[in-house]
């Protein structure tokens, strides 16, 4: 018989690491989640959970100790468009060292595998100025002029995965989500993003209330349900596609909207009031799917609208804690 496979998922207290841990062990494996904090909505499914800062070297060799198999790197500093644009210089800083530690553990250690989680904030802005976007394809992150901070570090740690192949002969696998939504996502303190925010926003408006949208809403955005996310890393850490591969859907849809999908599954009518200094990131941006499809014979399917009625059930139930009360006034 097989030995058991042997898994680490950082970020493991985080929203995507939480649902694949939980993937992971339904499929058998046995998995140690780390992260800086524990998960906030629900206990971790991992066989270990150790609580580590994974920004120093010797916190990455402990996690990465005991004949591990392989490493989804999901741990990072970030959070939604406003978060990542006022923080350029903590977040690149800790996920530089975050990615440089954990790919160096990784490999002392003698993992065979290792997956990094970049993001389509890679692409060149020039090429996201319109809301009716041409899909983004693998190649259009160059010439490079990612997102400023979380774009460049994560364009950056992608190469470092290609020169520690090209070194090494270290396995890598690097993949670009495209805005993933699900229950167990943070929804408030500054770190959601657009559709948790907007299902907060629209599970504490009463019917007829005007909600704030950051921009004109005509901003437009692919999101990807959690558990396609979760289906497509386990398929291409199982790959052998080295190179970076997009993960998200093409199923383009403006701000404006997605605030109308939420509003409806609510059953409320709401009034948008649009903040124009608000930060809203590039004009446009799209999942080119042919790659994904091509490496894998797959690509994520799970419809907005289903994908979205879970998600805004899910944060309907958590913002009904008195905590809330007072944004429940001013969104009124
Ligand atoms: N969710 C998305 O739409 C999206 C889009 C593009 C890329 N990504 C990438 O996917 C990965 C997972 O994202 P997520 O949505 O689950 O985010 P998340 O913030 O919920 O999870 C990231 C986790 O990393 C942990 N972390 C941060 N600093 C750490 C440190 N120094 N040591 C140990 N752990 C640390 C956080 O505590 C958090 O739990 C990240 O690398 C992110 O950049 C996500």
């Amino acid at each position: 018989m097989n030995k058991q496979k042997r898994i680490l998922v950082t970020g493991a207290g985080g929203f995507i690491g939480h649902h694949l841990v939980k993937r992971l062990k339904a499929d058998g494996y046995w998995v140690r989640g780390v992260d800086i904090k524990r998960p906030e909505y629900e206990a971790s499914a991992a066989d270990e959970f150790e609580v580590l800062d994974l920004r120093k070297i010797e916190s990455c060799l402990l996690a990465t100790r005991g004949g591990i198999d392989e490493v989804y790197n999901l741990a990072a500093d970030m959070g939604g468009i406003g978060y990542i644009t006022a923080n350029h210089a903590d977040i690149s800083r800790n996920n530089i060292l975050i990615n440089a530690h954990m790919l160096e553990a990784s490999r002392q250690n003698g993992v065979k595998r290792f997956l990094f989680s970049s993001s389509a904030c890679v692409y060149n802005q020039a090429m996201q100025k319109n809301p009716d976007v041409k899909p983004l394809k693998e190649e259009d992150a160059y010439p490079a002029d990612p997102e400023p901070g979380y774009g460049w570090e994560k364009l950056f740690a992608e190469e470092l995965c290609r020169y520690y192949y090209k070194d090494y002969g270290f396995e890598t696998r690097i993949v670009r989500f495209h805005n993933v939504y699900g229950p167990l996502g943070t929804y408030d303190g500054g770190k959601e993003k657009a559709p948790a925010a907007i299902s907060r926003k629209v599970a504490l408006a009463a019917n007829g209330a005007e909600i704030e949208i950051w921009g004109d809403g005509e901003q437009t955005r692919s999101f990807m349900y959690v558990d396609d996310c979760v289906e497509g890393l386990t398929r291409i850490m199982a790959s052998d596609y080295r190179d970076a591969l997009n993960l998200g859907t093409d199923e383009l849809v403006t701000i404006n909207g997605l605030v109308d999908m939420v509003s409806g599954i609510a059953g409320k009518r709401l009034v948008k009031r649009h903040n124009l200094t608000g930060p809203q990131g590039v004009r446009g941006r799209n999942s080119d799917n042919t790659l994904l499809r091509k490496v894998l014979g797959w690509e994520p399917s799970i419809r907005l609208e289903q994908g979205l009625a879970v998600t805004y059930k899910w944060i309907a139930s958590q913002v009904k804690k008195p905590v809330q009360q007072s944004e429940l006034v001013s969104a009124r």
